[in-house]
């Protein structure tokens, strides 16, 4: 995105033309962000070629599946509506890995029939209820056992996962016992450990951590492992001030590992790949003019964005015309469903704004739509991809009726 004669553009659409061709609020992504993102990603960590799964739980978006499948890349999915999902945009199921606390028979048995690459089981149950369901269906099935590492991943407490106190796969202990079930079953087959420590990860140590805790465990066990899943994880910046995740020395823990263990590695990025590819574009409906700020009234609400009324996440907000002076108000801007915590950010020194002025809120790629929901019986928003001067519709806006 950037500013051209004063007016803010997503590669070459301005966003007026945007507003005025498909309305607001929309989510708008840019394909060439999405690329570099890919790209990057993949140079990153280019010396041991993982397996990179997309989790689809951050945008669920067929055609946005559909593109990042066009580089070769395989999904992360927690049910059987992302399984499905991940097979329509044409996903590989040998590039599938199914992760999660509470998979159901079902849900088992239809991972089993697409014949994925792996079921990351989280317990004891669910490794019975796979074994029984491979039995019935006289099936070899492959899986990964999730450890829990507890690992801080210093991030928000809400999005943090590797933690003892955390629901999310087994102690170290059980893990053990666990190597040893497996080894004796003749319908499951052990293939992969797997982790992840929690979300938004911007400072590399939990990683390096949670390396040496797998590389304990794997000396204590002598089970070769075919894979190796890492997870997902990888922060990105919301705001100028915020540090950014030294991938180089992630990339060089990872190497030190695979020296002592010879595993293929995948990894379940979601945020990293698609989080600044996208803006939820909006309009101000009124000014309301309070004793101590301003509030600016959108037209999108937390049920387009829930993540700073749910975690109280920092979005950029950005103007599409900047050419006033600054105003001396406090800026609260919100949506128009009625509770408080419908809230997006409260700024100061933000350029004056006027009724019908359009503004970005900005890095909603990831948990953006896929986290929103009609409440108030609002229609979810209309989703656009810009590729240089084209804008596609990759998904309607929901109309009223839909939801009668
Ligand atoms: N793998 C597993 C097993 C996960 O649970 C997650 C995210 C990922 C991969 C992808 O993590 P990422 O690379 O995107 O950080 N709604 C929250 C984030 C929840 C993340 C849940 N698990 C938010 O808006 O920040």
């Amino acid at each position: 995105m950037r500013y051209i004669n004063n007016k803010l553009r997503i590669e070459n659409v301005g966003l007026d033309k945007i507003a005025k061709n498909y309305g607001t609020p929309s989510y708008v992504y840019s394909y060439s962000q999405l690329k570099k993102n890919i790209i990057d990603f993949e140079k990153n960590f280019k010396s041991f070629s993982p397996l990179i799964c997309f989790a689809i739980k951050s945008n669920t978006n067929v055609n946005l599946i559909k593109e990042i499948k066009k580089f070769g890349l395989g999904a992360d999915v927690v049910s059987a509506g992302e399984l499905m999902m991940a097979l329509k945009a044409g996903i590989n199921p040998k590039k599938i890995v199914f992760s999660g606390v509470g998979k159901t028979s079902k849900e088992i048995a239809y991972a089993i029939e697409k014949k994925i690459l792996l079921i990351n089981a989280e317990s004891h149950s669910e490794i019975n209820e796979i074994e029984r369901i491979a039995k019935i269906k006289k099936k070899k099935v492959n899986i990964g056992i999730r450890l829990n590492p507890n690992t801080d991943a210093k991030t928000l407490s809400q999005i943090s996962t590797g933690k003892k106190e955390n629901k999310f796969g087994v102690n170290g202990k059980t893990f053990v016992e666990l190597v040893k079930f497996c080894k004796k079953s003749n319908n499951i087959v052990l293939k992969c450990l797997s982790v992840h420590i929690g979300s938004q990860i911007l400072d590399h140590k939990p990683y390096e951590k949670m390396l040496n805790i797998l590389s304990k465990i794997l000396n204590k066990i002598k089970y070769n492992f075919e894979y190796i899943d890492l997870g997902g994880g990888m922060g990105i910046s919301y705001n100028n001030s915020d540090n950014k995740l030294n991938f180089e020395k992630y990339n060089i823990a990872i190497k030190k590992f695979l020296k002592k263990h010879q595993s293929k590695i995948i990894f379940e990025p979601g945020r990293s790949i698609i989080g600044n590819t996208g803006i939820l574009l909006t309009k101000v409906v009124y000014i309301k003019n309070s004793e101590r700020k301003n509030f600016i009234v959108l037209d999108s609400a937390m049920n387009d964005l829930i993540r700073p009324a749910l975690y109280g996440a920092k979005h950029k907000i950005l103007p599409f015309l900047k050419k006033r002076k600054n105003s001396n108000k406090i800026y609260e801007f919100v949506g128009p469903i009625c509770e408080t915590t419908d809230k997006f950010s409260t700024l100061k020194k933000f350029q004056e704004l006027k009724e019908k002025d359009l503004i970005a809120i900005c890095d909603v790629g990831a948990y953006g739509m896929s986290l929103s929901s009609n409440y108030n019986v609002r229609p979810k928003a209309i989703e656009l991809l810009i590729k240089g001067t084209k804008i596609r519709v990759i998904r309607k806006r929901q109309n009223l009726k839909d939801l009668m």
